[in-house]
């Protein structure tokens, strides 16, 4: 006979996985509620999908030019030098990479920019660069800023866990100019502003003409598409091309159901009441999202039974991340043994073979419904673009969630199949790396040659 408490898990494990499914049609309402707020963001009326313009159009893959590359976004800092030879093809000839200690991404915004000037000085003795001859810089800075131009925009508010006081508000590229002059880097100009999914989008587009869709799932989670500027009615003045990238900001879509368990992990996020999408999506919350679950069944409990005191050893944020919830769920040796060792190593608890299940059952229905939001959010784009799916269309994505974690990109085309069936082969979705270093060179480069142009 099955003892109750395991019949009384079996009942919880099921009744979560019931609140964690997202079904084909909640995915079509989901699309419905996107292409509604995506219209709204393009008339600056109020909107959860910010959909900031970038001030530029795709590359033609021609372009060409040497260019140092920065790349600010999360806990590391990339600086590259890079050069985009005009057949299509890129070569990064030096790069640098700087972990961005927290007291830097939450302290005050001067010690920030300080930091990435310092940041490029070192890259810059470490390759023998000049700093006072002319170079121009592509900066990627991957938070929601609200362009006015190609090298021009201002912070509207930072994600990710960054609260660098003094930014919100200013003139990132104004910024970091100012801290180049205080590190006397003098030859070193901004070319151009942009995300990691603009980066990304031209990054694959500079070979594959057939790319208009960019998207990062990684620590956070956004993505960017080529719109007709005819569209974007919140364009103050008359746009210099027909077609303009759009940064979306996606990670702040709000019109979804949220759990109880989504609420507590908003409360205890940086960033209360804010990006919706991105806390049931990206890799920076799914670690903590499982937490705060497990935390509910142990103190109904439910699960290590034989610990005394177990919620204590479970209550600090942080303790489970994205990286083991990908090992726990490839785990398939039948008592679970990695699974087994990573609750000894990380929490100190011992556990029976059922609790190792639950918990590689609650990684799979997090991370499932995670890539199914993921998908949908796709979706939504691409049928914004082509209602009817008639065109061929190349999805770059990067980020270490699509990259790494067991079955997520698998998820995420079995998604796309059960909404479209055989038109879903009218989609590529194609790993891209780099974006952030070898994109925003080329974003760079589109600038200067419709410069020119003008
Ligand atoms: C966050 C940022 C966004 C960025 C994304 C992926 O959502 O707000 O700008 O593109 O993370 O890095």
């Amino acid at each position: 006979m099955v003892p109750s408490s395991s019949s009384a898990l079996e009942r919880f494990l099921v009744h979560l996985e019931a609140l964690f499914s997202i079904s084909i049609n909640d995915i079509r309402d989901m699309i419905s509620r996107f292409h509604e707020d995506m219209q709204n963001g393009l008339a600056d009326k109020d909107s959860s999908l910010k959909m900031l313009p970038s001030f530029v159009d795709v590359t033609t893959g021609r372009e060409q030019g040497k260019f140092m590359a920065l790349d600010l976004g999360g806990s590391n800092l990339r600086v590259l030098l890079v050069t985009l030879n005009g057949k299509g093809a890129t070569e990064v000839s030096a790069v640098s990479k700087f972990a961005v200690p927290e007291q830097y991404m939450q302290g005050s915004g001067t010690a920030l920019f300080d930091f990435i000037a310092e940041c490029i000085h070192a890259f810059a003795l470490e390759h023998h660069v000049d700093p006072r001859k002319p170079r121009n810089l592509a900066l990627t800075f991957s938070f929601p800023v609200n362009q006015t131009a190609v090298k021009a925009g201002t912070l509207i508010v930072w994600t990710k866990g960054f609260t660098a006081t003094g930014v919100a508000g200013k003139d990132i590229v104004r910024l970091l100019e100012e801290a180049l002059k205080r590190r006397q880097l003098y030859g070193i100009h901004v070319a151009a502003l942009t995300n990691d999914t603009v980066g990304t989008l031209m990054n694959r587009r500079y070979s594959d003409p057939s790319c208009d869709l960019g998207v990062i799932m990684g620590t956070g989670t956004n993505a960017c598409y080529r719109e007709v500027c005819g569209r974007i009615h919140k364009l103050k003045s008359p746009a210099p091309h027909d077609h303009m990238i759009i940064n979306m900001e996606w990670g702040n879509f709000d019109k979804l159901y949220q759990t109880g368990y989504d609420q507590n992990l908003d409360a205890l996020s940086v960033n209360p009441g804010a990006m919706f999408l991105e806390k049931m999506v990206s890799g920076m919350y799914l670690g903590e999202m499982v937490r705060i679950v497990l935390m509910d069944l142990i103190q109904s409990d439910l699960l290590f039974l034989d610990t005394p005191d177990v919620s204590s050893l479970f209550e600090k944020s942080g303790g489970v991340s994205t990286a083991h919830m990908s090992e726990i769920q490839s785990d398939q040796a039948p008592h679970l043994d990695k699974v087994d060792t990573f609750l000894k190593k990380s929490f100190g608890v011992g556990s029976r073979v059922q609790d190792r299940r639950a918990l590689q059952r609650i990684c799979q229905m997090v991370s499932t419904r995670a890539a199914r939001l993921g998908a949908g959010a796709m979706a939504a784009v691409i049928t914004w673009m082509d209602p009817q799916l008639i065109h061929p269309h190349t999805i770059a994505v990067d980020g270490s969630l699509y990259e790494k974690y067991t079955g997520f990109a698998v998820t995420i085309a079995d998604t796309l199949k059960a909404l479209y069936g055989e038109k879903a082969d009218a989609l590529s979705l194609v790993q891209t790396q780099d974006g952030s270093g070898v994109g925003a060179a080329i974003v760079a480069a589109v600038a200067a040659s419709s410069r020119r142009q003008a």
